[in-house]
């Protein structure tokens, strides 16, 4: 392993100014996006969709580090036959790849998930690397609910977060460890400030007992937000001091950046809390974005899968992206949203 190599990809993904496009939808997850512009999931579509982003030229060469990607997308060529993950590198990005294989049930607790995917995966990681991949992301769920979560959940996929870190440095790819927990439910801010910290706690300690070199990885954590349902909803200042706060608490100033989930936020939240922790200088990491819906939303309506709106996708794209970025330096305002639009 060549740390200085890893360190050099990690901090220039989380360079100011930019931040991470994550486009590693599953299949399953695709659909369910794509159904909802009423648009069929095939092959081509799902071509046609992320060649649109990463031929966003300006986004992608401006504001944009890094794409994570899903195991079809890798593999895929655009329309005239260039490889999709050369898109990405010609326009400067880092291409990264999403290599968890899902979750499944967590047998003896009730409710709670576990991620999978260790099995063959330095080989796997290998494959990635010859292709061009130079970081990769696994994501963990935690839920939040009566009685969850449990330390067992907490544990094994901290666990696993960390086999996956180690592996993946032994591969000379930066892992991005995501251990989300989830905004779903009606917890308020400081019960989600709770169970992430004994979340980052137990991660950090896995990662620490597995050997895995801090300067040479992401963290992707969601921010400490109410859950939707909950009745009272916290400000943004509130998010970005318990966010910050929490941070500091848990995540050892060794990590280059952190780059955060949106989780189900809305676009202008997820923005709007980046840019207020910004602004909450010094702070010991770069903090920036790894989103995919908050980036994607607005360019997935925008475009509808229609080949005539493929100019208004990508200026969708564009100002999201652009957006992010100036929160990433802490000088994005509500103002700059209204004045695009
Ligand atoms: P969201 O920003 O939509 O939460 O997606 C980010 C991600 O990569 C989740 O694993």
């Amino acid at each position: 392993m060549n740390l200085t190599e890893l360190n050099k990809v990690a901090t220039a993904m989380v360079a100011p100014g930019k931040g991470v496009l994550a486009a590693d939808e599953s299949s399953g997850t695709i659909k369910k996006r794509f159904d909802a512009i009423g648009v069929e999931s095939t092959e081509d579509n799902r071509r046609d969709y992320r060649e649109m982003l990463f031929r966003s030229t300006d986004a992608m060469s401006r504001h944009i580090s890094g794409v994570i990607l899903y195991d079809e997308t890798i593999w895929q060529n655009a329309k005239d036959g260039t490889p999709l993950i050369r898109l990405i590198e010609q326009a400067g990005a880092i291409p990264g790849i999403k290599v968890d294989e899902g979750t499944q049930a967590l047998p003896m607790c009730p409710g709670e998930l576990v991620t999978v995917g260790l099995d063959r995966l330095a080989e796997r990681l290998k494959k990635y690397y010859e292709r061009g991949a130079r970081f990769a992301k696994w994501r963990a769920v935690i839920d939040i609910g009566s009685g969850i979560p449990s330390m067992t959940a907490i544990h094994v996929n901290a666990h696993a977060l960390a086999r996956y870190a180690a592996l993946c440095q032994a591969a000379q790819i930066v892992p991005i460890v995501e251990p989300e927990v989830l905004m779903d439910g009606d917890h308020d801010i400081d019960r989600c400030y709770e169970v992430t910290s004994r979340v980052l706690n137990k991660t950090f300690q896995e990662l620490r007992v597995q050997r895995v070199a801090l300067e040479g990885m992401i963290l992707k954590p969601n921010m400490a937000v109410s859950g939707k349902k909950c009745a009272k909803q916290a400000s943004v200042a509130e998010v970005a001091d318990k966010t910050v706060r929490l941070l500091k608490a848990c995540v050892p100033a060794a990590v280059p950046g952190i780059a955060f989930l949106s989780g189900g936020q809305s676009d202008e939240d997820a923005t709007a809390h980046l840019n207020a922790m910004n602004t909450l200088c010094p702070l010991p990491w770069r903090l920036t974005f790894s989103y995919g819906r908050a980036l994607q939303a607005a360019p997935q309506k925008a475009w509808s899968g229609k080949a005539e709106n493929v100019a208004a996708g990508q200026k969708a794209f564009t100002h999201r992206a652009r957006m992010n970025a100036l929160a990433t330096k802490g000088e994005w305002a509500s103002a700059l949203e209204q004045k695009a639009a």
